[in-house]
């Protein structure tokens, strides 16, 4: 079996750092993605990390992980809240899929409260800023050794 995960984050993510660091923290998304890859070795696991402003890009990344890697852990940025079309691609995958926030987009702005990707996630970590990396691969290395 597979032991990559792939990783993903959508737009305006690689503005991590820098962007809104009253809402999303100092950290970069560098910094992030090294959380991630140190919890999954811990597990005997690897990440594999894409970041896209490109909703097309960011699907084609979920198309070629099929077959191919064993989890996937998504950050869709504001796709979030509208892509149906990443909705459909994760559908597709075969298997478990974390939803991963550093915000809690429930206790923002209401349009931020719908989510049209939780409905195909295996689970959904939201508002624990960069710790939410730990948590997403910690959840996927239980799900995997089942
Ligand atoms: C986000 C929350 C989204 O609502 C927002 O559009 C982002 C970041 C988060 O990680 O908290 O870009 O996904």
């Amino acid at each position: 079996m597979s032991s990559t995960i792939l990783l993903l984050s959508g737009p305006n993510l690689n503005l991590l750092g820098d962007r809104e660091p009253e809402v999303y923290g100092t950290d970069t998304l560098d910094d992030h993605v090294a959380t991630a890859a140190t919890t999954a070795e811990r597990h005997g696991l690897s990440v594999e990390h894409h970041q896209s402003n490109d909703e097309g890009v960011i699907i084609g990344h979920i198309h070629r992980a099929r077959r191919r890697c064993a989890a996937i852990i998504v950050n869709p940025g504001a796709f979030t809240h509208y892509s149906w079309a990443i909705h459909d691609a994760l559908a597709a995958f075969e298997g478990p899929v974390v939803e991963l926030h550093l915000s809690n987009p429930n206790a923002r702005e209401p349009w931020r409260h719908t989510s049209v990707v939780s409905p195909v996630a295996t689970g959904t970590i939201v508002g624990f800023g960069g710790h939410g990396y730990e948590l997403a691969v910690e959840a996927v290395a239980r799900l995997l050794s089942r």
